[in-house]
Formats: C-alpha cells, sequence, structure tokens
C-alpha cells in the first residue's frame, strides 16, 4: 500500500480548485473532494481534476438503505474516482451493497472507507443523542471492525487512533488520518493533531491535509514538506 498526503480541495467553486491546482506544475497530488465543492460544482469537478492528472479521494459520506447506497457507488465508480467512503453507522449490509455497487465488470473498484464516528461527536453527544452508553473509543473500533467484516479497505480516523485500528483490524486495513499540522503551524480548529511525521510513526497510510497546505504562502513547498515528512 503506498503511503501518499491527500491534499482537502475545500473551496467552493471549480474556479478557485483550478487557481490552486494550477500552482503544481511538478508532481499531481493525490485530491479530496468534499461535499462543498462536488455540491457547487457536480461530477464535472471530478471528470476535469481526474482528466488533469489527480487521483481522487470523493468524500461524499453516504448514508441510507442498502439499495440506495448501491446504485449511488455504481456512479461514483463510473466516475473513475480512486477512493470513496460512506458512514459505518449505516451498518454491515448497506456496507456490502457499497462494495457490490462500486465493483466494475472487470473486479477492479475504487477503495472504500468508512468514517467510524465523526471527531465531532463526543461521548456526551453519542449518549444523549444517539442513545449509544458504550465507551467512544469502542465505538470507533467497532465500527471499524464491522466495515472489515463487510469487505472495506479501511477507515477515516484520527491519527492517534490509527495504531489501535491496525491492532485490531490488521496491517492491510487503512487508515487515512486528517488532523495533520506542522510542528511550526498553526492548529485552526483541529484540537488534536499529528505532525506529518509522527503520523508516519504511528502507522497512518495517508494523512489528509488541507489548510496547511491550501492556506499556505507557497502551497507547493508546504505541500513537498508534506511528502518529505510523512513519505520520506
Ligand atoms: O484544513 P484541515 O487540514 O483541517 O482539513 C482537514 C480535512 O479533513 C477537511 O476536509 C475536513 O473536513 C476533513 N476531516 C477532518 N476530521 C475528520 C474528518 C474529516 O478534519 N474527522
Amino acid at each position: 500500500m503506498g503511503k501518499d498526503v491527500i491534499v482537502a480541495c475545500d473551496f467552493d467553486s471549480a474556479e478557485k480548485t483550478f487557481a490552486f491546482l494550477d500552482l503544481f506544475t511538478g508532481k499531481k497530488p493525490f485530491v479530496k473532494i468534499g461535499m462543498e465543492l462536488y455540491y457547487a460544482e457536480g461530477p464535472d469537478i471530478v471528470r476535469e481534476i481526474k482528466k488533469r492528472g489527480h487521483k481522487i479521494f470523493l468524500d461524499l459520506k453516504l448514508h441510507d438503505i442498502p439499495n440506495t447506497v448501491k446504485k449511488s457507488m455504481a456512479v461514483l465508480s463510473r466516475l473513475d474516482v480512486d477512493m470513496c467512503n460512506l458512514h459505518a453507522a449505516g451498518t454491515i449490509p448497506m456496507m456490502q451493497a457499497a462494495i457490490e455497487g462500486l465493483t466494475r465488470e472487470d473486479g477492479s473498484r475504487p477503495m472504500l472507507i468508512a468514517v467510524t464516528q465523526l471527531t465531532s461527536t463526543d461521548q456526551e453527544t453519542m449518549q444523549r443523542d444517539l442513545l449509544i452508553s458504550e465507551p467512544i473509543d469502542e465505538v470507533v473500533m467497532h465500527y471499524a471492525a464491522n466495515a472489515k467484516t463487510a469487505g472495506l479497505d479501511g477507515v477515516v480516523c484520527s491519527p492517534l487512533e490509527a495504531a489501535k485500528v491496525h491492532e485490531r483490524c490488521g496491517a492491510d486495513f487503512m487508515t487515512v488520518t486528517p488532523g495533520v499540522r506542522f510542528a511550526d503551524g498553526d492548529k485552526g480548529d483541529q484540537k488534536r493533531v499529528m505532525t506529518p511525521e509522527e503520523a508516519k510513526k504511528i502507522g497512518s497510510d495517508y494523512i489528509v491535509v488541507g489548510r496547511p497546505i491550501t492556506a499556505a504562502q507557497d502551497p507547493v513547498a508546504a505541500y513537498e514538506r508534506c511528502i518529505r515528512e510523512f513519505v520520506g
């Protein structure tokens, strides 16, 4: 499995996205397209970025009945994305249906990873609003194990959870980790952060980095620093 840095293109228009991507004249970064950009520009933004030679993680976090997720995943698979995701809370049958939908006639498919509990959900809100009384760490690990049972490739998690996920689900089960900051950088609204070097040591397979690159004075230099520290 190739370790790589995924750049979160959290922009609200194609214009801003391309102004940013045009800066990269050498290696084309693996990019993450989230709901904001996808809902603003539709599937054409995916086709266009793909045409420019980038790998794409389409972060749309699907969660619906299995049949709807299966059919939607088939559409995303035809868009030729490299990675996409869903909520593990949709249960194992939904995740299995997603894999079926994603798998192309030739047997290939994009990587599929699961969101466990969002990092915006804490123990208290999980208990109060979702009536889940187990400790949140166990819930996260249980959801990761469900994703593995369903045949998914990995989970999105905090770098602090990556080692535990590997322990429970195996070294091949991918951990894709946001919440990455340079040692000398601004944390922004991320509370539990790690440097690219620490994320590498702890065993993250992919790091997702947004503002430390997109808001840097020299985004290409910041991206190259991430690659140096994380991939080596
Ligand atoms: O700018 P920053 O590096 O904080 O961006 C991180 C990216 O990862 C954003 O697109 C954010 O939505 C996403 N993300 C996150 N924490 C999660 C899941 C996704 O920061 N738990």
